[in-house]
């Protein structure tokens, strides 16, 4: 039988063993993309963000000038769209076109969770993620991995206060050409959160049998322990 033990208490020879998908769900900014890169790192994964999918439409969607509230036209952008993570997610290619130096940009915060409440963006996308996810040995982190995309994956769930993400997200883009006020940052925190959890398709939601980890006051490999020793099992036969 397999059994979850904490981490610290592997002294024994038997090898740990890890689920092949994982799926970390989290409201914005609660660590889930440099936790998730690092997890991926250790069991030597793939690593999928899913936000930059999202990111990527609404900046197609700016660059069209497509309200965000036309559906369809949202819907037939998303279906155009080839998305491509390379050099472990650090260049995002759109139809060949790189991205990745606009996703965190102030306008495309702003336009990600109306973008991304639209259902036919959401099939699109979904799809290509699930095609990502294909081959196994895969960190995906989102916002319905575990409710929606990969409802087999191992599923975490990473929480934050509100003010300890905001000030974890300004100190991230302080430096940057994207840097803004740390009340700035919460507000849009907060309103995302509030459209991600209250949208009808794919809602922000603990996924049943989510392993909820609060990560206020840990640090990066705090919180990576914790995800190890919640998803290692040990063969004891
Ligand atoms: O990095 P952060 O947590 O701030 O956001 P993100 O993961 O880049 O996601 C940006 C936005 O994309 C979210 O606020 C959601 O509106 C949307 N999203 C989603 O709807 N479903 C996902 N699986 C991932 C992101």
């Amino acid at each position: 039988m397999a059994v979850v033990r904490p981490l610290a208490l592997h002294c024994s020879i038997l090898p740990v063993h890890y689920p092949p998908v994982i799926a970390i769900d989290g409201p914005a900014a609660s660590g889930k993309t440099t936790v998730g890169r690092e997890l991926a790192r250790r069991l030597g994964y793939a690593f999928v963000d899913t936000g930059v999918y999202y990111r990527a439409v609404a900046i197609a969607a700016l660059d069209a000038g497509t309200p965000f509230d036309d559906a369809a036209a949202l819907a037939k952008l998303a279906d155009a769209m080839e998305i491509r993570l390379g050099d472990g997610g650090l260049s995002v290619l759109v139809n060949g076109v790189d991205v990745a130096s606009r996703l965190r940009a102030p306008e495309v915060d702003a336009a990600v969770s109306p973008v991304a409440k639209v259902g036919g963006v959401r099939r699109a996308m979904v799809a290509q993620q699930r095609a990502t996810a294909k081959g196994g040995d895969v960190v995906m982190v989102g916002r319905d991995i575990g409710t929606h995309v990969l409802p087999d994956a191992a599923k975490v769930y990473l929480d934050a206060s509100p003010q300890e993400r905001a000030r974890r997200r300004f100190r991230e883009l302080s430096g940057t050409e994207q840097a803004r006020s740390e009340a700035e940052v919460l507000r849009n925190l907060e309103l995302r959160d509030t459209i991600d959890s209250g949208r009808e398709d794919s809602p922000l939601r603990v996924a049943e049998g989510a392993w909820r980890i609060v990560t206020d006051g840990l640090d990066v490999a705090g919180v990576v322990e914790r995800v190890l020793a919640a998803l290692g099992t040990e063969e004891d036969e």
